[in-house]
């Protein structure tokens, strides 16, 4: 396979899946149906927009709980990735915190590294992680690079849970990103060439595209913060498109990789995973931020709208970004693995759901606490 990334007829499509969060052993119906619908989604979008490069977005799949058994652990990530594999169409992977769980991180890229569309090397130099790199472009003619894709590892939790539930993109990581983009700009001519970046953890400046929800908001809509934002519920600022179903679950300390990309002026856009409900996009300082929520069926998000991401760029004006989120209802599919009221429910319908029913249970709770008081002081 050819493993030189280049635009195609003046085009360029990335498709993204969010925390696809699979099995290594199926070894129920439930998480056959689970793949199945997995794979139904990636397949149909694959023929659908024909990408010409797929990126994972982390906690895609990790040796918790079943199995450390790196030949088990390589079998399943060919298995759940079969479709992209099959289709040969070229792939690149950010780490997620829970690759990072078990400290077998470096048989996770060794695993991803085996498969034969898989591009992308961790680059050494990188101080901290095990998976930072980066990919050019060529244009369609295949004689210069005109665009840049970025893979930072967001790391895992933090060591200290009281200063930040997840660890950050450290002060050293961000240093090498800047001198290997100087590194690039120097060996272009003195040219910036426009990048994409691809990331697990959202940096916090996602914050910067919520505002306070209003009184009435707060019941059904809103959402509470995450950590150091827990005090306040948010709603999307107008103009961000797409869906907020949850706090964005960014680290509580910034070591300044988002200032870094605008000092140094290459990121138009940087895309994120962790958040499985989330699949808004907005512009803060003029860098598109985007949440890509769960590809997958497995674990929690909203509704069955699980969903991909495409992201295309035109040639003329690789400057310039458009990214649309597409659920797997508007692609006319239907999930096997889905209860019946989860198929047909729509994102805004199940957070509402979710609520009534916490609300419920605490109305269950105190009317319960209230009858066992009653008896204990009739006894
Ligand atoms: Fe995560
Ligand atoms: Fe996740």
């Amino acid at each position: 396979m050819n493993k030189e990334l280049k635009f195609n007829n003046g085009k360029f499509t990335i498709m993204s899946l969010g925390d696809i969060h699979e099995n290594i052993i199926i070894d129920t119906k439930e998480k056959r149906k689970q793949r199945e619908d997995m794979h139904n989604l990636v397949k149909t979008s694959l023929l659908a927009f024909k990408p010409d490069l797929v990126v994972l977005m982390g906690d895609t799949l990790n040796f918790r709980d079943e199995s450390k058994d790196f030949a088990l652990y390589k079998k399943a990530l060919r298995e759940i990735l079969k479709p992209v594999i099959d289709a040969g169409v070229p792939f690149c992977y950010v780490l997620g915190n829970h690759e990072h769980d078990p400290g077998q991180e470096e048989l996770v890229v060794q695993a991803y590294k085996e498969i034969e569309n898989c591009l992308g090397e961790n680059d050494p130099t990188c101080p901290r992680g095990y998976f930072n790199c980066n990919l050019l472009v060529k244009n369609s003619a295949g004689t210069d690079d005109i665009l840049n894709l970025w893979f930072i590892d967001s790391n895992n939790l933090a060591e200290d849970q009281n200063v930040s539930m997840y660890d950050w993109v450290h002060e050293d990581q961000i240093e090498w990103y800047e001198k290997t983009a100087q590194r690039i700009k120097d060996e272009h001519g003195g040219r910036t060439i426009p990048a994409i970046l691809f990331q697990h953890i959202p940096v916090i400046e996602e914050y910067e595209l919520l505002r306070e929800a209003k009184p009435h908001e707060k019941i059904f809509e809103a959402v509470e913060g995450h950590r150091i934002f827990s005090d306040r519920k948010y709603m999307l600022k107008d103009g961000v498109d797409g869906y907020l179903g949850e706090g964005p679950c960014s680290p509580c300390i910034n070591a300044g990789q988002f200032e870094s990309w605008k000092k140094t002026g290459d990121v138009i856009a940087a895309f994120f995973g962790h958040d499985h409900s989330n699949d808004f996009t907005g512009y803060v300082d003029g860098i598109m931020l985007g949440q890509n929520k769960t590809s997958g069926f497995c674990v929690y998000t909203d509704g069955c709208r699980s969903a991909v991401r495409i992201t295309t760029i035109n040639e003329d004006d690789p400057w310039k970004i458009q990214s649309k989120v597409y659920h797997f209802k508007e692609l006319g599919l239907e999930s096997t693995s889905l209860g019946p009221i989860f198929k047909r429910i729509t994102d805004k319908q199940s957070a509402a759901m979710h609520k009534i029913s916490h609300v419920a249970a605490g109305v269950a709770g105190v009317v319960g606490a209230g009858i066992i008081i009653k008896k204990i002081i009739n006894r």
